[in-house]
């Protein structure tokens, strides 16, 4: 049994950060049912796609393990059937732009009306206030939730990372809040209205920013490079490069190879408690009592200058090799692994991080399956569905419906072309 098996999903989510929320919710065991357009379905079947006619990968690494029904919301038969499921759904999550829903005719009080049990998960770009209306993509949350201002070096402008923390980080938020409110439920009985905004989400996994925000004015920042090079802070957090976010001075170095290998780098970690370790073997060994350099304090003016002490040791060895050294002496650190080299990561296959998966239309392909391990749930990763593939299936099973009534509702269920070419 899975940890949500019995628990059903309207699933209302297009694009990428309510895809990611449900998928989790599919992994642990939910019966995801995935409603989309007739003839188009989630815009993103259709995007970035790399073989024509085929899902994209985009759409098929966010929409495992879900069925997938067609139904056109805004047709009056439409609209019965999407009565008929919130009354059997446990919980409908949708990320479409702020109102979609209530001109949809399906407000907060209508979906409380029809199903009193109902939680009703919502991403949006903002909560209330002056942007509560507008729509937002990955870039824009990243940018307003104060990733984008503290990422990338002082010199040069703001930058969005690679990691989606805007779409699939809210995502991640958002499960978390709707199995939080699904275990409420057992003792209330009640459903219950679950938000999260893309721009909090962000804001949330760059609270130690604003922990450095409220540290200037105390101050300035000694562990940012800014102050090893001398340069005077601002009022506001700037971007520290490569410089750890904790405690523990780090940067990232060049390794063997560098000049031609974009990725042969390592992130290096001057923790305190192993600096003697580090003196030794980067071959400085009288740093472990030089004033200038024996105390965490003494060597924060310093830290661009003894970074590029330990550089002239890492371009002498690959990064794989600088890894297998320091590691001899418990030094952290980490090489920078390109997406080849995770794609072919021979342990991340084993645990099933990564995961290769077969596609009636594409293919095999890889993907990143559950990276949360339950050990009485482990999660087996099913591919994404076709569009509409489940359509008479849920009207069948899941809803009843006989044969004579799945063909009165098909103007809901198919494109207008379909019905007319047969
Ligand atoms: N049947 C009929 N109509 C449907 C439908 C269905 N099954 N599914 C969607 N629609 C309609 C909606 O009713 C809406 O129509 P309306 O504007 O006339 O009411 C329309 O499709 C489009 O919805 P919308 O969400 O506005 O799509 P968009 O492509 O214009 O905007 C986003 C996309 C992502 C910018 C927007 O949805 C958004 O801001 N979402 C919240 C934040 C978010 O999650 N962003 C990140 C996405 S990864």
């Amino acid at each position: 049994m899975k940890a949500l098996e019995g628990i059903r999903v309207l699933d209302f989510t297009h694009v990428q950060s309510g895809p990611t929320c449900t998928q989790l919710l599919a992994w642990f065991g939910a019966d995801v049912i995935k409603v989309e357009r007739p003839g188009t379905g989630d815009i993103t079947r259709n995007q970035l796609q790399d073989i024509p006619n085929v899902d994209s990968l985009y759409f098929t690494m966010l929409n495992h393990n879900k069925r997938s029904i067609t139904l056109d919301t805004k047709h009056p038969k439409g609209k019965e059937v999407l009565e008929r499921l919130i009354k059997v759904c446990d919980v409908l999550v949708e990320n479409f732009a702020p109102g979609v829903l209530d001109r949809m005719g399906f407000s907060w009080e209508r979906i409380q009306e029809l199903n009193p049990r109902m939680i009703y998960a919502s991403i949006k770009g903002f909560g209330p206030g002056p942007y509560e209306d507008c729509k937002v993509y990955e870039n824009i949350a990243q940018c307003t939730g104060g990733a984008a201002s503290t990422t990338g070096f002082d010199d040069g402008p703001p930058l969005v990372t690679g990691a989606q923390i805007g779409d699939s980080g809210t995502g991640l938020h958002l499960a978390l809040g709707i199995v939080t409110a699904l275990f409420q439920r057992t003792r209330t009985g009640r459903g219950q209205r679950v938000t999260c905004a893309m721009q909090d989400g962000v804001l949330n996994l760059c609270r130690v920013k604003l922990r450095d925000q409220q540290r200037l004015a105390h101050g300035p920042l000694t562990e940012y490079p800014q102050y090893s090079e001398g340069k005077p802070f601002g009022d506001t957090v700037p971007r520290s490069g490569n410089a750890s976010g904790g405690g523990q001075p780090g940067w990232i170095l060049k390794c063997k190879g560098w000049e031609t290998d974009p990725n042969a780098y390592i992130y290096f970690i001057a923790q305190a408690p192993v600096w003697d370790k580090i003196c030794d073997v980067i071959g400085e060994p009288e740093w472990k009592t030089h004033p200038d350099y024996a105390t965490p304090k003494a060597r924060l003016p310093r830290l661009k200058q003894i970074f590029e002490r330990i550089e002239q040791w890492t371009m002498t060895k690959t990064k794989f090799e600088v890894m297998e050294t320091l590691n001899k002496y418990d030094i952290p650190c980490g090489p920078i692994l390109s997406m080849k080299e995770l794609a072919e990561d021979q342990s991340l296959r084993a645990t099933g991080t990564i995961v290769e998966v077969d596609h009636p239309t594409r293919g095999k392909y890889l993907t990143v399956g559950n990276p949360i391990k339950l050990s009485d749930s482990p999660a087996e990763v099913r591919r994404s569905p076709l569009l509409g593939e489940h359509t008479e299936e849920i009207l069948r099973d899941v809803l009843g419906y006989t044969d004579e009534e799945i063909a009165e509702i098909r103007p809901a269920t198919e494109p207008p072309q379909r019905q007319a070419a047969e």
